[in-house]
């Protein structure tokens, strides 16, 4: 039976991308200036699936403001609120009445990959499977779900094990037939009181069920952390185009891959690519270097800044030492002081993270 309907995550507590998450869902942090739930809709539409369920916190309104009804990805989304993040086999639970029964495809909402997931549809129907898992190959697989896998076939899967029987992480992409519902009704919660996915992918393992895996060889992110957002903005940004419908003046240089928006304005600065700039925003004595994306409405003045992401209407200015790895939230400003005592001043909100030498 064809795959009509897909489940997509986008509620948790985002804990450990704090204190962006204090204002923001996860799933709306932008990379490459597209929030990043986007690229899990986008992956799903363009395997032919219509039905979109996404999973959220109670409040989504931020959602549905950001994506409204799919019509603009050629896809009907269904807001289907959790009552608390109690794991991911519960999140299932809660898309069930939406399922109806049917196979569907999961498809964790900060997952990003290259290449789409087409094939691994396609490894699901012909293999008649029941549950048919997307692994990648990591270094740090304490981090995931774990698959232990003798002959080519996964014999148990453990969540974040102390000594993990391979180097394999269970990503966030999963395919199920009708027997995923028995398994998430079956299981308990675990230690960190979750009902844990990897707990209902064991269950359908000692059940008989047939769990098959394909494995990503291209680049597979899992967004948890500030480092991994970096990380997959870079991967992102290695596909943006030269685009430039901005202006910029006859002394600034823009080398590689730079997308300059309309009503941006570049002056007497370089800009090297591969980098994304948004709308409406003032670059000016700068420098901007290769991975850094910048939202609407940002000023970067006088000041260097590289691989990095700045949501709308963040600033930069008069600052004289270059920013690296860094994350600025919607209007967040880093400016030189002004007058005397030279100092440092900071205004930090809960749980944020300088860096000072
Ligand atoms: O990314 C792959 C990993 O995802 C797998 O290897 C693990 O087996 C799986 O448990 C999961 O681990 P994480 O610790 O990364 O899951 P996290 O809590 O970050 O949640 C993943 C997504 O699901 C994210 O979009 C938030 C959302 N979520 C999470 C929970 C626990 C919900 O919508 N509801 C929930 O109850």
């Amino acid at each position: 039976m064809k795959l009509r309907k897909a489940l997509i995550t986008a509620g948790g507590k985002g804990t450990r991308l704090r204190p962006i998450t204090y204002v923001h869902n996860k799933h709306l942090i932008p990379l490459v200036n597209k929030p990043m739930l986007q690229y899990a809709i986008e992956y799903v539409a363009s395997a032919g699936i219509k039905e979109i369920g996404i999973i959220t916190n109670p409040d989504f309104e931020d959602l549905e403001k950001a994506f409204g009804n799919g019509k603009m990805f050629g896809v009907r989304l269904t807001y289907i609120p959790q009552e608390a993040p109690l794991g991911l086999a519960h999140a299932v639970i809660t898309g069930e009445s939406f399922l109806k029964g049917e196979p569907f495809v999961y498809y964790l909402g900060d997952n990003i990959l290259r290449g789409g997931i087409q094939q691994f549809l396609n490894a699901f129907h012909e293999n008649k499977s029941d549950c048919h898992l997307v692994l990648s190959k990591v270094r740090d697989p304490q981090r995931f779900g774990v698959p232990q896998i003798v002959d080519k076939r996964i014999i148990s899967i453990e969540e974040k094990p102390e000594k993990p029987k391979s180097d394999y992480a269970v990503t966030g992409i999963y395919l199920y037939n009708e027997s995923i519902y028995e398994a998430v009704h079956a299981i308990q919660p675990s230690p960190r009181g979750e009902l844990e996915i990897s707990d209902a992918h064991q269950y359908l393992i000692e059940h008989n069920r047939k769990v098959t895996y394909s494995e990503i060889t291209g680049w597979w992110k899992d967004t948890g952390k500030p480092e991994d957002l970096l990380e997959a903005n870079r991967m992102l940004l290695q596909d943006v185009q030269n685009h430039h419908s901005g202006y910029s003046d006859d002394k600034s240089v823009l080398a590689g891959q730079v997308f300059l928006s309309e009503g941006s304005v570049v002056e007497n600065s370089i800009i090297r690519g591969p980098v994304h700039i948004g709308k409406n925003c003032r670059i000016l004595n700068s420098y901007l270097g290769p991975y850094t994306c910048i939202g609407n409405g940002c000023e970067i003045l006088n000041s260097e800044i590289e691989y990095s992401i700045l949501m709308d209407d963040a600033a930069i200015r008069d600052v004289d030492i270059r920013i690296e790895s860094s994350i600025l939230g919607k209007s967040a400003v880093i400016r030189k002081t002004e007058g005397i005592p030279a100092n440092h001043r900071f205004i930090i909100g809960d749980q944020s993270q300088v860096q000072i030498r």
